[in-house]
């Protein structure tokens, strides 16, 4: 699914020329040996997280010629056999380590699942008696025949689980090696296993259900047919090439300009994303990012601990995908590589991890004029950065695009494998039957985007934009009026959000010390789909570690330790840590350098058209120029060569 290729010494890149490149396979080598020397690689640590500890943006910003930022690394230690947990950053220019922090697992919880943990998990499970006699019991006697699948546990507060690194493990029977095991859970039992001394602590064993039989293995001709011969080919071909320069991570098209970087656990990072206006360079964000999703399960039974973040706990940039031309991508591709690192802390690179390309996309303007018979049209076109993961049975795409009229718009791409349980019978109202006996559990994906602002400058601030309709009055005798309703959201805790679509709430970012021609803040507005935001109970586990999911908005004053929404340590945290807690100070955001984080994505109630894989489905949010331009920047576009040159 990955493919990876260990790096030898010789083939890593020399020292990297910007501080916000992402650490390269030299840079993870050189904070071994300092980790090395300082005696915390004992043979049983592992890496649970390697990656580059970014430099504050004051010393990004600072004036040329003044001292380049520390170039630092940051490793999550996980010692297997005592299970110790260190937060440690290393210094690659000091060749010291700078700190290091032991975690307390019963208030910061765990680190991330480590690679190790999933082989180690089905062997020992497999040979485990109380949950062998489990299996034998719902006749399954061949363990062979039965793949585990280790799941982050959460936190329930449960006695026997305190203080332990687990996972819950779910099974399923895979008839032969090709057989696709999701079609086939064995639901009731559950094994929930102690990572540290590899071993099973508890086997729940709730009910009985018959295990779902129907293959659901789609590159079987039994299954899927004969495959349809009257596609005829799509070519996209640019002749002269793509419009857009790649130097470095420096990325430039048309008049946008962004660096990009990689990150073990956020994926695809993008930096400094700038827009020049009339040889004007014009700062809009200093990073976006993705830097947390969690997917809640709604089967209040059995399986009430399933919701996984699969950032925090699983890394989606670890499992990024390695893409293909003419399959994955079409067109004029630039593919950049991805290096990150294994439970050793030694460097992998992830071959054509990240995508870059032009998309046509249909009309941007044209208007055939009643008046002066001026028929004009031109295309629209975007820039696409885009990269590919897969955590456990769902594949994600996250998607930036870029405009030639200044919109940005994030998606995500759904797809991949329903998780599966045995269908219960009758109408069960938390699942759907996506093939004979097999059920789905409605669930969400809840994604939180990191918009560090910085339109035209630090000083930002944000307003919400409500629209509505008005009572019939003596302003308003007919009853048609519509306005729209402004209000500055003006400390931390006034601007913790939900959408609401009847109102058509935005909320846009202003500069609060740059105006455009007409004397008035120029802006950024951020359009939320306004899907529901986290539906669990406040009062549930679920809902203290995915606080930020119970907002559409946050918007905090930037502080650069403040970088993921549920917290730096998710797996097994009792919760409480992320956005609810940086807000806890309430700090003023009406004018200062802010940072927004949106949530979004669907509540999924799968459809048996969603079986046995899922064809995509999206998700996102858009932000536009609010007053940016003056007037419609894209008035400058020419008409497609050979085409339309003269619509008089
Ligand atoms: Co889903």
């Amino acid at each position: 699914m990955t493919d990876t290729a260990l790096v030898s010494p010789d083939a890593a890149d020399a020292h990297p020329g910007h501080p916000l490149d992402p650490a390269s396979a030299a840079d993870y080598q050189a904070g071994r040996r300092i980790l090395a020397a300082a005696g915390l690689l004992a043979e049983s640590v592992r890496f649970a997280y390697y990656g580059l500890d970014e430099p504050a943006k004051d010393e990004v910003l600072a004036a040329p010629g003044s001292q380049p930022p520390d170039r630092r690394l940051r490793a999550f230690l996980l010692d297997v056999h005592s299970g110790e947990s260190a937060d440690v950053v290393v210094s690659l220019t000091r060749g010291q380590v700078v700190s290091r922090r032991v975690l307390d697992p019963r208030s910061d919880g765990q680190l991330p699942i480590i690679n190790e943990d999933f082989a180690v998990c089905e062997e020992v499970v497999r040979a485990d008696p109380q949950w062998r006699a489990a299996m034998a019991r719902r006749g399954l006697t061949d363990v062979s025949k039965i793949r585990t699948c280790p799941l982050t546990a959460g936190s329930f507060g449960a006695a026997d689980e305190e203080g332990r690194r687990m996972v819950r493990v779910l099974a399923f029977v895979q008839a032969d090696p090709h057989d696709y095991a999701w079609s086939h859970p064995v639901d009731g039992v559950a094994a929930y296993f102690d990572l540290i001394e590899r071993r099973v602590f508890r086997v729940v064993d709730e009910f009985e259900r018959p295990v779902p039989a129907e293959s659901g293995n789609y590159d079987d001709p039994a299954v899927h047919g004969p495959l349809r011969t009257d596609l005829r080919p799509i070519e996209i071909t640019q002749p002269d090439g793509p419009s857009f320069t790649l130097d470095g991570t420096r990325l430039r098209w048309q008049n946008w300009s962004m660096r990009i970087g990689f990150d073990a656990r956020e994926g695809l990072t993008l930096h400094q994303i700038a827009i020049a206006d009339n040889g004007r360079e014009r700062p809009l964000i200093y990073r976006a990012s993705l830097p947390e999703m969690v997917v809640p399960y709604g089967d209040p039974a059995f399986r009430y601990w399933q919701a996984y973040f699969d950032t925090g706990e699983y890394l989606v940039g670890k499992w990024a995908n390695s893409l293909e031309l003419g399959c994955d991508c079409l067109g004029e591709i630039a593919y950049l590589d991805a290096t990150i690192t294994d439970d050793f802390g030694e460097p992998r690179v992830i071959r054509n991890a990240i995508c870059i390309h032009e998309e046509d996309y249909g009309i941007l303007w044209k208007h055939t004029d009643i008046f002066n018979g001026s028929a004009q049209s031109r295309r629209q076109r975007r820039l696409v950065v885009s990269f590919f993961t897969t955590v456990g049975n769902y594949d994600y795409g996250f998607y930036w695009y870029f405009y030639l009229d200044g919109t940005i718009e994030c998606e995500i791409k759904m797809t991949g494998a329903l998780f599966t349980a045995a269908y219960p019978g009758g109408d069960y109202p938390y699942s759907s039957e996506v093939a004979p006996g097999l059920g789905a559990p409605v669930h969400q994906h809840l994604f939180s985007a990191r918009l560090d602002m910085t339109v035209d400058g630090l000083a930002n601030a944000v307003d919400e934009i409500d629209v509505s309709g008005c009572p019939v009055g003596p302003d308003n005798p007919y009853g048609n009026a519509i306005r729209q309703h402004v209000t500055r959201l003006g400390t931390e805790s006034q601007a913790a959000r939900r959408a609401d679509a009847a109102r058509g709430r935005t909320w846009r970012v202003v500069s609060t010390d740059q105006v455009n021609r007409f004397g008035r803040p120029v802006s950024y507005t951020l359009y939320p789909e306004a899907a529901p935001p986290l539906l669990a109970d406040p009062s549930s586990p679920v809902s203290a570690r995915a606080g930020f999911a119970t907002r559409h908005l946050w918007v905090t004053r930037y502080d650069p330790a403040q970088r993921y929404p549920a917290g730096d340590f998710v797996n097994q945290h009792p919760g409480g840590a992320g956005l609810p807690a940086f807000i806890a100070g309430d700090r003023d955001i009406d004018g200062a350098d802010i940072v927004l984080w949106h949530t979004f994505g669907p509540t999924h109630v799968p459809r048996p058209e969603d079986w046995p894989v899922m064809p995509v489905a999206r998700c996102g949010f858009t932000l536009k120029p609010t007053g940016f331009f003056g007037r419609n920047p894209t008035l400058d576009v020419p008409p497609p060569a050979g085409h339309c040159q003269d619509g008089r």
